[in-house]
């Protein structure tokens, strides 16, 4: 039996690519292997989206490189946007190498592993949904589905529209009959996965093509699914019926994730986002006029190029203005084949550290506030495990996207009532309620 070992790094998509490497692997008869050390092949799925990303990625490429001295014939696959960013170079810069693919050639892995080729091999089309392959799921009742690949955005930072290509949507009925058979398996929770979401089927052909709200709505008829979450919709896209989508449909979650990226109308400008802040703001009040108890996240980057104090200020203030209920923060890095990285007024590093150390504060001190109103409330929670800091207690998810950490007994994958009992900016705490094992809601 043949060996596997795949490390991922990166978002959600990738989380998902990996389960259908993964699915593949086994639909070939590999197994999955402890350790790189016991692996006949050693495979990554990478991510490219800031310097740092590369930079852990590569201390571990090394490192298979060392076992691959040792035993020779062990592969070494490298997929993802990553490799398929520098699809040029990887061979020569790491020429231990043996196959490289891009987001969308995951299924050229298997023609190379069904050959007899001895030669270094790169695929780096654009084709093909990896969500069309044989999964292999980390959780058994949580899903991922792909209902579209590629980005048709040019924010100026980004890589991503480089590794991913152009928007391609999947057909509507093959998504539902996917999620159905998920339902099927025992999957309870599903995300919708997308580079911008809301932008979803406007590529399909006329007589098949659906909004993201109309999908959603199909979705949520699907029986057996309780949840329904999805990521990320883009504010340039965000309209009403998807908001009332939340209002009306019973499985759709209260969590909206809307990346704002800065508050700062001339610095998204210059990123090409296509909204200002004013638009973000009337979107931000149309979610919560239709959905006042909506958690709202968001993503925030600080530094980008020529971004002056007083940019930093408006986002300061939308942050305050707005109180999210999380957010990820981002010191802007400067990422290749990119229109930001070229720019003259590069801001520099401490700059962007003081920065982001202001940011948080106001971000924390904001989650806080705003998670006080679970406290006393009762929530459903999706059990995922033991708690990651005492493992006696048990830790889970509500439908608002808050992880909490609760005293009871359950299994990974109920469903169960807590009561809450404290809240900080990043987790809620509680204890299971007698009404407990609650079958879905
Ligand atoms: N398509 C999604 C996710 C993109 S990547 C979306 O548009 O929401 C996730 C986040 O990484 C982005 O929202 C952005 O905040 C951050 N990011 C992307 N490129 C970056 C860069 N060059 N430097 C710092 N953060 C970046
Ligand atoms: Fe990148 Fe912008 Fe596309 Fe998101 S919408 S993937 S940030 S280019
Ligand atoms: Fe995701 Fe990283 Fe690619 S964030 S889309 S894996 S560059």
């Amino acid at each position: 039996m043949r060996r596997y070992h795949l490390t991922t790094f990166g978002c959600q998509m990738n989380e998902h690519d990996s389960e259908r490497i993964k699915g593949m692997l086994e639909a070939l008869g590999y197994e999955e292997a402890r350790s790189r050390a016991e692996a006949d092949l050693i495979l990554f799925n990478t991510c490219s989206i800031r310097e740092k990303a590369d930079e852990r990625f590569i201390a571990h490429l090394h490192e298979a490189h060392a076992l691959k001295r040792r035993a020779p014939e062990t592969v070494i696959g490298v997929g993802g946007c990553w490799a398929q960013s520098l699809k040029q170079e990887v061979f020569a810069e790491f020429p231990f190498v043996d196959v490289a693919f891009g987001p969308g050639q995951v299924h050229k892995l298997a023609e190379f592993l069904t050959s007899d080729s001895l030669s270094a091999q790169g695929y780096f089309e654009f084709e093909g949904f990896t969500g069309h392959l044989p999964a292999k799921r980390a959780r058994r009742y949580q899903g991922w589905v792909q209902v579209s690949v590629g980005c048709n955005c040019a924010c100026a930072y980004c890589i991503v529209p480089s590794t991913r290509g152009r928007e391609v949507s999947r057909d509507p009925d093959e998504l539902v009959a996917e999620i159905e058979q998920l339902a099927a398996d025992g999957v309870r929770e599903v995300t919708l996965l997308g580079q911008n979401v809301n932008s979803y089927g406007r590529d399909l052909p006329r007589d098949s093509r659906l909004t993201f709200a109309e999908l959603l709505a199909r979705v949520d008829l699907v029986p057996g699914i309780e949840r329904i979450r999805y990521t990320s919709p883009h504010p340039k896209d965000m309209r009403e019926d998807v908001i009332r989508a939340h209002a009306e449909l019973p499985a759709l979650c209260e969590h909206i994730h809307l990346p704002v990226q800065s508050g700062s109308s001339s610095v998204l400008k210059r990123m090409r986002r296509t909204y200002t802040r004013e638009r973000y703001l009337d979107r931000v009040a149309m979610i919560r006029e239709h959905l006042p108890d909506c958690a709202l996240t968001t993503d925030i980057i600080v530094g980008f190029p020529g971004e002056t104090d007083s940019d930093f200020e408006q986002t300061l203030t939308l942050a305050e203005e707005v109180g999210y209920d999380g957010a990820f923060t981002f010191i802007y890095s400067p990422r290749r084949q990119t229109e930001a990285a070229e720019m003259d007024d590069q801001i520099p590093h401490e700059v962007k550290v003081a920065r982001l150390e202001r940011l948080v504060e106001v971000i924390q001190r904001r989650a806080t506030e705003r998670a006080q109103r679970f406290v006393g409330r009762t929530l459903e929670v999706l059990v995922e495990g033991p708690s990651r800091t005492d493992a006696t207690r048990l830790r889970g998810r509500t439908r608002h996207n808050k992880v909490v950490n609760f005293d009871g007994l359950a299994d990974e994958g109920d469903f169960v009532i807590v009561e809450i009992t404290g809240a900080t900016s990043q987790t809620l705490s509680g204890e299971m309620s007698l009404l407990a094992r609650a079958a879905g809601r």
